[in-house]
């Protein structure tokens, strides 16, 4: 099923969390607690499959065939109850990639884009870096809770010049889990003024007991039309580096502009691995998943209530999905650049910034919990003995 508790050396493996660390960090101590990828092995099914493919020894150009259609059609399916057809698929190497090719292939030159801060820092490169302009819905924090402000979000999507919204759902960084209600009143806000919804669902494998994830594109036919969603299993089974990813369009004028774009940019082909993986994983991973879930769960828990045991001054939320924890470090008084170092210099753990996610997230920090519960704990007794 997995060993989740045994901490795997992934130094000089080329890792961009381990083998980074000094370069971005300065400190070789450090302990890499950031980017979004698992100090977990994938499942051993996924490991089988990349052995088995590798000793064929023969690495050319490799096709999506229908198989690999039925296990993303078979998963999708089982997992988020959403029936697709193997025509609305479109295979792209990464969901970032996706979303630089659909703000292309689907928007014009000076549109703006809505995004909901704080957010997934390459939301913005995905609009700015093409000429389109971010428009910030900004969440709110109610308590301790990120909610929408749908009066700012319908006056914003209002705007005629404004054309996408690029919904994160679960949301990077703040862990929320949109429910079908707020589903459904940002997809009607967004009909009514004719704007596009792109969502990208890469982390809703990964929901906490009690939440639910709900592809925006079920919530009915109409919305399902207006809707491109971006998916992968890369975050769930700890795949990224096998860039292998694919985007779900009902809407066949989009798909096919979609498709172009890809084409027109040379974004063909896949990894020969990644397709190995993402089939193995998909049609033999669930068990796994429901493990890794119990694990994610645990480490949580432990951070919650060991942090909020010992200090009032930083607040962790109870995040519905994801493996990242979202810090609330306000009450610490520091600058954001005052904040990065006592967490780089002082605990020695690397997280991410808040302030990378926008002007929103200053203040916060965010941590990755998909490890060992000896990194965990480590990471928490750095970041209590710094306080
Ligand atoms: C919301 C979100 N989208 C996309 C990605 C990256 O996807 P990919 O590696 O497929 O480009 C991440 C990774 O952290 C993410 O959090």
């Amino acid at each position: 099923m997995g060993d989740f508790q045994k901490k795997v050396d992934r130094i000089n493996t080329r890792s961009v969390k381990w083998d980074l660390t000094e370069k971005i960090f300065k400190d070789k101590e450090v302990l890499p607690m950031w980017v979004a990828d698992m100090d977990f092995p994938a499942p051993k099914e996924v490991q089988q499959a990349i052995i088995n493919r590798a000793q064929h020894n023969l690495y050319g150009y490799t096709i999506t065939d229908n198989t690999l259609n039925e296990a993303i059609t078979y998963w999708m399916q089982k997992r988020h109850n959403w029936k697709i057809a193997p025509e609305w698929i479109t295979y792209s190497p990464g969901v970032v990639t996706s979303l630089h090719m659909i703000v292309q292939a689907l928007t014009k030159e000076a549109d703006k884009i809505l995004i909901q801060t704080p957010i997934y820092p390459p939301f913005y490169a995905a609009v700015e870096n093409h000429g389109r302009k971010v428009v910030k819905n900004p969440l709110l924090l109610n308590g301790d809770k990120y909610e929408i402000d749908f009066t700012d979000f319908e006056q914003k999507i209002k705007d005629k010049d404004l054309t996408m919204f690029i919904l994160c759902n679960p949301h990077n960084p703040v862990g929320r889990v949109w429910t079908r209600e707020e589903l459904t009143k940002m997809a009607q806000i967004c009909m009514r003024h004719n704007v596009l919804i792109v969502s990208d669902e890469i982390h809703s494998d990964l929901i906490f007991s009690s939440h639910k994830h709900i592809p925006i594109a079920t919530i009915s036919d109409q919305i399902g039309e207006n809707v491109i969603t971006c998916h992968s299993p890369s975050k769930t089974f700890n795949l990224a580096g096998l860039q292998a990813s694919y985007i779900i369009t009902t809407d066949r004028r989009k798909k096919l502009k979609i498709d172009n774009q890809l084409m027109n940019q040379g974004f063909h082909l896949l990894n020969t691995f990644g397709i190995t993986a993402m089939e193995a994983a998909y049609k033999h991973g669930e068990k796994w998943l429901h493990r890794l879930i119990e694990i994610l769960e645990e480490n949580k828990r432990y951070v919650i209530e060991t942090i909020h045991s010992h200090t009032r001054k930083i607040k962790v939320f109870d995040s519905e999905g994801t493996y990242l924890l979202w810090i609330d470090c306000r009450e610490l008084g520091l600058e954001p650049q005052e904040l990065k170092q006592f967490f780089r210099t002082k605990a020695k753990i690397g997280l991410n910034d808040g302030y990378t996610f926008g002007k929103e997230g200053e203040g916060f920090m965010r941590i990755n919990i998909a490890c060992p519960k000896e990194i965990v704990v480590e990471g928490v007794n750095r970041i209590l003995g710094a306080l």
